[in-house]
């Protein structure tokens, strides 16, 4: 069965979409968890397109329809695609997380690059999805932060009881948002924490499918999240100095200005390194343990995600991460983002 096939349309839908095609413009949709967002969006695209160009801004980030999860992904239709799974993103740009109330600056920030590119790309509607991420004041201050960003002509409320009032009485009166009110349709379901993280797995290995085993220099770029390749490495002796005191084995180390980073292989002992910083130099301990099969981004000097990878390995003396990785040109990275999500390729499927 197609997806217009399993979709019921609600009159609302009709009459949001009516009222919306009489003035073209960008939309937010706003609501909690599950209430249709997601799927009003699709229902939008097979309605406007051929005959306007619609661009999708997806920051659905746990529940991605396009791009990879923990990501801000944009793409355009001009005509109706026979499966959203399969669309690649134009543009897409890392979070860090899959809750945006996790990473609300590099939330921002990507949201921020994604609509100006999108508005260069001046689409004749353009649709920004969220996640349902509504309760509470630091949700109340991101959408509304992100409503600012976009300043849509419209944003279409999936309001269930009063939930999103706290937000939308926030809206200034005079901003000329329209607000479209509609409530939940009742052929919205409810999806279990263990589908979601089935959909989301499935959409990591779809990502990854096509990714191999790569050496990535890392000389000459950043970790914008992470300590390594800032300071002077540490000397051998200094590294077996430090091994020999924490009872650990430390991989490698740099002297930075506040302090001293170690990579160690297992833990250390917390007396020995709170005594040394307590005495000495701050000592900050990583363990590859923590960052291994972590997923980190390979970003351009826009910001926009060259490739995402999932590090394997480091070779510190020769300056190499070991990546699996679909990135083609590593002459292109300005920066490196780390994230504390995993994913183990060659692992089952969860
Ligand atoms: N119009 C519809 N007809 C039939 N089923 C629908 C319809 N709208 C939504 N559903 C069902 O409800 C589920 C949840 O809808 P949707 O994914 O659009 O919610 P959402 O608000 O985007 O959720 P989230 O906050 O998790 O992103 C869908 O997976 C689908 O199975
Ligand atoms: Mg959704």
């Amino acid at each position: 069965m197609s997806e217009m096939e399993a979709m019921i349309i609600p009159e609302i839908w009709q009459h949001t979409l009516e009222t919306i095609r009489k003035e073209p413009g960008a939309v937010f949709l706003l609501g909690g968890v599950d209430t249709g967002k997601t799927w009003f969006m699709r229902y939008l695209v097979h309605q406007l397109v051929p005959e306007a160009r619609v661009g999708i801004i997806d920051a659905d980030v746990g529940q991605s329809t396009i791009g990879p999860p923990a990501c801000i992904s944009y793409a355009e239709f001009s005509e109706v695609p026979e499966d959203f799974g399969q669309i690649q993103p134009e543009k897409y740009a890392f979070i860090q997380s899959i809750a945006p109330g996790n990473s609300l600056l590099p939330s921002l920030l990507a949201l921020q690059r994604i609509i100006r590119y999108a508005r260069e790309k001046a689409p004749d509607y353009l649709i920004l999805d969220t996640t349902g991420f509504i309760q509470g004041d630091l949700a109340r201050q991101l959408k509304l932060a992100k409503i600012e960003l976009l300043s849509p002509r419209y944003i279409v409320a999936f309001e269930r009881g009063m939930e999103l009032v706290h937000i939308l009485s926030k809206i200034p009166r005079t901003s000329g948002i329209h607000i479209i009110r509609q409530p939940v349709a009742p052929a919205v379901q409810r999806r279990s924490r263990e589908y979601r993280r089935a959909y989301r797995e499935s959409l990591w290995r779809e990502y990854f499918r096509h990714a191999r085993v790569q050496e990535i220099p890392f000389e000459n770029v950043v970790f914008r999240n992470f300590w390594l390749n800032d300071g002077e490495p540490l000397e051998p002796d200094e590294v077996a100095n430090y091994a020999k005191q924490l009872d650990c084995q430390i991989l490698y180390g740099e002297n930075q200005r506040d302090g001293v980073f170690l990579l160690a292989d297992g833990y250390p002992r917390k007396d020995v390194q709170y005594q040394l910083s307590r005495y000495g130099d701050m000592i900050h301990i990583t363990s590859f343990r923590d960052i291994e099969d972590s997923i980190l981004a390979f970003v351009d000097h826009a910001g926009f995600v060259l490739a995402l990878g999932i590090l394997i390995d480091i070779k510190l003396q020769e300056k190499k991460l070991i990546v699996k990785t679909a990135l083609e040109d590593a002459g292109q990275i300005a920066w490196i983002e780390m994230s504390e999500l995993t994913f183990n390729p060659y692992g089952p499927p969860a």
